[in-house]
């Protein structure tokens, strides 16, 4: 048997991270910059009256409720380095969670039941695997209970009762089938009903958290009808010879919650599904820019459904329908998902929303590969205006990358076709918008060491993870090691209300600085900023000290980090939401032993037999407080 023939010997090694450098521009504009100390700003501290979703307005931050102050912001008994590993999570003495929907249980009860592995019919109606990014939308009487500018649900029934959306960004063949390689068209479609986003229908009845039926419960997987929007959906780009309709998402990493209630899933490995057997095919500057290789991840999709094959000419633009921003409207599921063009096409790790000047919508995003970018969306109008004629706020826009001066200062360099030097590449602003990290190449982006989650903070400063980049050699200001073993966080303030085309950063913390303390993390990947002055750092790789995969929580002002919960052997912990008292948290466990039983049998107790699963973690502090405190 030649390899040509056997599909499983073409296979590489299973790689769904983000090893891969896919930017040979030569942006390096602060290549003789060595680290300097930034001076940093004075960050107010968040105030206690806030709005209850989080989202600024305009007159800056709502006084529709307030907490009594906090003493002590993280005032909880952290998790010891000493405890923070093994088989199963560990938690604040002071705090406890509750395991929900594992990968494979029913998205409503009367669904089919879980079994291992899971046939491709029951897979497209049950939980996926690799819990990532999350948003809780509260319920209330009249259904649908989510608008910033009413505060009379924060302490109302939604938050016992809402709409949980979580994104399934990836298993591996071993993991999902069971075997390294799919036999059959059936595999692949099990392995791709297991990616995607699931929307539950969730409600606390006598303290436990639990799915009900619901008429918008839902899986949106891999070959679920889509549409798109925006300036490039109509592109010539975006169709194909078979014309067949736009579907499906994958690789959906972190995600954003909108003040006008839907919820934005992030497609962002999606070039690791696509391949070829077809030995002649060479990959164009284009999909080489986006690192699309004839092996893929090793997923073997191509092998069975040809719209994954990237030789086959009648699905030549398949792969230029992926590595967008999702819209979903959690509370309606007549209502097809929305790939919003607007935002660019990229490696999209999440999108944190917020609200600009003159009411616009103002999304930040990171692209997670070596070397690449930090972008910034603002709408056309305010979102409610665009909201009130009919238009999602995302439709239209202006797109920007982030170039990071080493004086502290920064500038958003707008991705428009008005600009001669990307009139001088591109035909139109559809196709900036497909190739958006060939613009930012032309513009002089400063290249991240691989920009994860953002996050708005309650008084204005935008943080960003920075996780890692062990392929560092030059440093810039705004990435002053090299290598980063152990990534960075960086915060900017935006000029004009978050729509200005400058702003001021600084670098928050090293990671690396934390080592050898109880404050000990590294590689930070999911991020929140609560209303209340404290950060939320999800971690994602290997930690020092001994320990898994955590969630620490800082009081930004004192740079005091301690550790909430850490995860389970060979697991990442990822993905938050809150419940609008802010006395429930939602994040997940992903990966559980990198789906090996030898390892880790979670959420089972260990017994070294049974496949871990990936799930969602419910954590409520012991006396209901606010958590974090
Ligand atoms: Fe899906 Fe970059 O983490
Ligand atoms: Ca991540
Ligand atoms: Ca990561
Ligand atoms: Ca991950």
């Amino acid at each position: 048997m030649t390899k040509k023939d056997n599909p499983a010997e073409n296979v590489i090694e299973f790689d769904v991270s983000d090893n891969e450098v896919c930017n040979p521009s030569e942006n390096r504009p602060f290549s003789d910059v060595l680290a300097k100390k930034m001076s940093r700003r004075n960050v107010m501290s968040g105030s206690l009256a806030v709005a209850a979703t989080g989202f600024m307005t305009t007159s800056g931050v709502s006084e529709a409720f307030a907490y009594p102050g906090f003493n002590n912001l993280v005032d909880f008994t952290p998790v010891s380095v000493a405890d923070g590993n093994g088989p199963m999570p560990t938690i604040s003495e002071d705090y406890e969670y509750q395991v929900l929907i594992p990968w494979g249980e029913p998205i409503v009860p009367e669904g089919p039941s879980y079994q291992y592995p899971p046939s491709a019919e029951n897979q497209a109606n049950q939980i996926g695997i690799g819990h990532d990014g999350m948003s809780y939308f509260p319920m209330g009487p009249r259904g649908r209970e989510f608008d910033q500018n009413d505060f009379s649900f924060v302490f109302g029934r939604g938050n016992r009762h809402g709409m949980l959306v979580v994104n399934h960004e990836f298993g591996g063949n071993t993991h999902v089938l069971g075997k390294a390689f799919p036999e059959s068209l059936d595999d692949v479609r099990a392995s791709q009903h297991a990616h995607g986003v699931s929307v539950v229908e969730i409600k606390r009845r006598s303290g436990t958290w639990e799915t009900v039926s619901s008429n918008n419960a839902r899986r949106i997987h891999v070959n679920t009808p889509v549409q798109f929007s925006g300036p490039a959906a109509n592109s010539e780009l975006l169709k194909n010879l078979a014309n067949n309709a736009p579907q499906g998402t994958v690789n959906n990493c972190g995600n954003g919650q909108t003040p006008w209630g839907t919820y934005l899933t992030c497609e962002e490995n999606f070039n690791g599904y696509f391949g070829t057997n077809n030995e002649s095919w060479i990959a164009t500057e284009e999909q080489n820019r986006y690192g699309i290789s004839s092996t893929g991840f090793g997923y073997g999709w191509h092998v069975f459904d040809e719209r994954f094959d990237m030789a086959n000419a009648n699905y030549i633009n398949e792969i230029n329908r992926f590595g967008w921003i999702v819209e979903i409207d959690p509370y309606d599921a007549t209502k097809k998902a929305t790939k919003q063009t607007a935002l660019g096409r990229f490696k999209h790790e999440g999108a944190a929303v917020t609200e600009g000047k003159d009411g616009k919508a103002v999304v930040y995003m990171g692209d997670d590969q070596r070397f690449d970018y930090i972008y910034r969306f603002v709408s056309k109008e305010s979102w409610r205006a665009m909201r009130a004629s009919g238009r999602s706020p995302l439709e239209e826009g202006d797109l920007y990358v982030a170039r990071f001066n080493d004086d502290g200062t920064g500038t958003w360099l707008k991705l428009s076709i008005d600009n001669p030097i990307l009139a001088e590449r591109f035909n139109d602003q559809a196709e900036i918008l497909v190739y958006a990290r060939i613009a930012a190449d032309l513009l002089g982006a400063t290249p991240m060491d691989r920009p994860e989650w953002t996050t708005v903070a309650p008084n204005g400063d935008v943080y960003c993870t920075l996780t890692n980049n062990s392929q560092r050699s030059e440093p810039n200001a705004a990435n002053p090691l090299a290598p980063n073993s152990d990534g960075h966080i960086i915060r900017w303030r935006d000029t004009e209300f978050f729509t200005g085309e400058d702003f001021t950063w600084d670098i928050f913390v090293f990671a690396q600085d934390t080592h050898g303390t109880e404050e000990s993390f590294s590689d930070p990947d999911g991020l929140w900023a609560d209303p209340f002055g404290r950060l939320f750092i999800q971690t994602d790789g290997g930690q020092k000290d001994g320990l898994n995969n955590q969630m620490v929580v800082c009081d930004i002002e004192k740079k005091e980090f301690k550790r909430l919960i850490t995860g389970v052997t060979g697991d990442e912990i990822t993905g938050i939401a809150v419940t609008p008292d802010q006395r429930t948290m939602f994040i997940n466990v992903q990966h559980p032993g990198n789906g090996d039983p030898s390892l880790t049998n979670f959420p089972a107790l260990p017994d070294g037999q049974t496949i871990p699963r990936d799930c969602t973690l419910v954590i409520t502090h012991k006396k209901g407080k606010v958590i974090g405190s």
